[in-house]
C-alpha cells in the first residue's frame, strides 16, 4: 500500500519552530512514506539564510522521493533565484501505483498563485501519456485551488483557478494537493477529491490551531487522506470537514 505524506508552510524564519520541525522529522521517518510531497513556503521571506536552513532541514527526511514544489513566501525578494538552485523541479514524479505531478502557481513577488495557460496544456498532455495504466493521479501545488473556510479573503486565490479544476476534472486527476493558507480541509467533488494542508512547522494558524501534515493512503482503488496532528493523533481528513461547526 503506498503512502505519501504531504508538508506544507513551514515557513522558516522568525515564527518557525524547530522542536515542532524535529518531531515531523521523527514521525515521517518512522513511517518510510514512499514520497514526501513539500507544497511550498519552505521559508518565510525567500532569503539566502533560510533557504540554507531549509535545504538542511528537508535532507533529515530519510526518504528517496522527495517531492518539493516553492510557495508565495519563497519567491518573496528575489527568493526565486535562488530557489531553483536550491529545489531543482522534476515536475512529473512516476511511481509503481500513483504518479505526482507538480504545478508551480507562485509568481516573483505576487502573493496571488497563478498555473497559466502553458503549464495547464503541458498537465493535460502529461497525464494523458499514463491512460490505461491504473495510476493514481495526484497534482499538487502551493496556492488552493478552492476556497476554504475560516481563512478571510479570498483575494489571493489562483487567478485561473476554474481552468485549473477544468483541466483537473476533464483530466480524472484523483486528488489536489495544496498548502498557503494553513488550514487543514478536504473537498470531495466526486471522483476529485482537493486536499488542504495546514502549516507544519509555524504558528501562524488560521481556523485550526495546532501543527500538522497529511498521511495519503492507496489502497486497491481506495485514496484516502488523513491528517496528523503533530505528536498527536491522526484522523481522515474529511472527518474534520465533517465535524465542523461554525461559530461555536
Ligand atoms: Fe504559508
Ligand atoms: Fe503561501
Amino acid at each position: 500500500m503506498p503512502v505519501l505524506v504531504q508538508i506544507s508552510d513551514i515557513h522558516i524564519g522568525s515564527l518557525y519552530n524547530s522542536s515542532v520541525f524535529d518531531k515531523i522529522v521523527q514521525e515521517v521517518n518512522s513511517m518510510k512514506p514512499d514520497a514526501i510531497i513539500v507544497t511550498g513556503d519552505l521559508t518565510d521571506e525567500g532569503i539566502l539564510p533560510q533557504f540554507e536552513v531549509a535545504r538542511k532541514e528537508l535532507a533529515r527526511f530519510d526518504c528517496q522521493d522527495l517531492i518539493i514544489i516553492p510557495g508565495n513566501h519563497d519567491y518573496r525578494h528575489t527568493g526565486y533565484l535562488l530557489y531553483k538552485k536550491f529545489f531543482p523541479a522534476t515536475q512529473i514524479n512516476d511511481m509503481d501505483e500513483v504518479v505526482v505531478i507538480t504545478l508551480s502557481t507562485a509568481r516573483p513577488d505576487r502573493d496571488e498563485g497563478e498555473v497559466g495557460y502553458r503549464q495547464l496544456s503541458w498537465m493535460q498532455k502529461a497525464i494523458r501519456e499514463f491512460e490505461g495504466q491504473h495510476k493514481k493521479i495526484i497534482v499538487a501545488m502551493h496556492h488552493h485551488l478552492i476556497a476554504i473556510p475560516d481563512t478571510g479573503t479570498d483575494k489571493i486565490l489562483i487567478l485561473d483557478a476554474g481552468d485549473a479544476l477544468r483541466v483537473c476534472l476533464e483530466s480524472h486527476v484523483d486528488l489536489v494537493l495544496c498548502g498557503h493558507k494553513h488550514r487543514p480541509w478536504i473537498w470531495n467533488l466526486g471522483p476529485l477529491q482537493i486536499a488542504y494542508a495546514g502549516t507544519a512547522s509555524t504558528s501562524r494558524f488560521r481556523g485550526f490551531f495546532q501543527n500538522s501534515y497529511n498521511i495519503i493512503e492507496i489502497k486497491n482503488a481506495d485514496l484516502t487522506v488523513k491528517l496528523k496532528i503533530v505528536g498527536g493523533e491522526s484522523i481522515p481528513l474529511s472527518d474534520l470537514v465533517s465535524n465542523y461547526k461554525p461559530y461555536s
